[in-house]
């Protein structure tokens, strides 16, 4: 998606992905490496201009060789601290951003002790790693400690608050190299079983202003360049800070019809140093993940109003294969669209 909106801006792309299939090879050359591969990195500091990287498991180490090199955006500073849970909250708290409570926890020791401080319920999360709600366990009661210790296989984790919140919004911005930021409107989010099914962007919400703050603060900590998405728990109608991505973000993938400017064309404008692009939406709309399979294309071209994105991935369990964003003039237009949407696919409804 990145690529589709570079094309028109006349930008060339070179792909470095391990996997044989990887979906953006189509638009440009594909470098089927590891991440590591010394022939490939070199390949790809002698061929561009700038990179960027669209998955934060990224190994640091190679971020910084490539930075070494030549302009790497967002930097190796944002994608260390975007790998690490503990790292982010630790940022969160520093900047006064509010964050439910947590503990560290190394080793199977320290978590008698970690869940006498944080409370039942509660998860125990992966320190890296984790996407999806993968490296996650829920405990309940004090006898699910060895069953979660196991779930995550023994590696550093964090021991968390389950909160039980109102919503749960994240807040999308992009920064240029010359510290102009531009936020889009706060999206609020569903998750199922750990996974993003729909999201819906929000005028006017009440904590617009507040997301917007808290997102400032972390992209001026990282100097951060590129779009970036916060992830936020409303509880007693305020934010939690949960984490942060640093890189576009499902959650924006609505912008591609919704705003006047994409997040991915946005992103691409911050790294490669033109001026940014208004983050406005020019309509109401809602965006919705296809997880283990997509509706049929045919029944969806048929729907005024609905745009598919289908990714070209093979199914997989829990795999997102595509998402689909509804545009409409107004709430009420918005309103019936979705109801012939989920007429054909009920699926995609949290
Ligand atoms: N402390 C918490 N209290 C309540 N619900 C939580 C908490 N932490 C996570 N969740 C739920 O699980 C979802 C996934 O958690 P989180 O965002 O931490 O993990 P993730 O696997 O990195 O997800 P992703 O990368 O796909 O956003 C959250 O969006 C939320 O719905
Ligand atoms: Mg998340």
């Amino acid at each position: 998606m990145l690529a589709l909106a570079g094309y028109p801006l006349g930008l060339e792309f070179l792909f470095l992905d391990p996997s044989p299939d990887a979906c953006a090879a189509a638009l440009g050359q594909h470098l089927c490496a590891d991440y590591s591969d010394p022939g490939a990195l070199a390949r790809l500091c002698a061929s561009a201009q700038v990179v960027t990287f669209e998955f934060e498991n990224v190994p640091l180490a190679v971020a910084e060789r490539v930075a070494a090199r030549l302009p790497l955006h967002p930097g190796p500073l944002a994608l260390r601290t975007g790998q690490d849970r503990l790292a982010e909250k630790k940022l969160f708290q520093r900047l006064k951003i509010p964050v439910p409570p947590f503990r560290p926890v190394d080793r199977r020791e320290a978590l008698d002790a970690a869940l006498e401080a944080i409370g039942l319920p509660a998860l125990l999360k992966t320190r890296r790693l984790g996407y999806d709600g993968k490296g996650q366990a829920v405990l309940h009661q004090r006898e699910d400690l060895d069953q979660a210790w196991q779930a995550v296989r023994g590696q550093p984790s964090i021991l968390e608050r389950k909160v039980i919140f109102e919503r749960e919004l994240s807040c999308l911005a992009v920064r240029a190299g010359d510290g102009a930021v531009r936020y889009y409107q706060v999206v609020e989010n569903t998750h199922r079983g750990g996974i993003l099914r729909r999201s819906l962007p929000r005028a006017d919400d009440p904590l617009q202003r507040r997301a917007e703050e808290y997102t400032g603060r972390v992209l001026e900590a990282l100097s951060y360049v590129g779009v970036l998405a916060f992830e936020f728990f409303v509880v007693d109608g305020e934010l939690l800070g949960n984490e942060i991505a640093p890189r576009v973000h499902n959650s924006g993938h609505w912008s591609i019809e919704g705003a006047e400017t994409s997040q991915f064309e946005n992103h691409l404008r911050a790294i490669t140093g033109l001026p940014l692009g208004n983050t406005a939406t020019r309509s109401v709309c809602a965006m919705f993940n296809c997880i283990d399979e997509a509706p049929p294309l045919a029944a969806l071209a048929a729907l005024a109003g609905v745009h598919p994105h289908l990714y070209g991935k093979l199914p997989k369990p829990g795999r997102k294969l595509g998402h689909i964003t509804v545009t409409a003039a107004d709430p009420a237009e918005l309103e019936q669209r979705l109801t012939n949407l989920k007429a054909v696919a009920p699926e995609l409804f949290p």
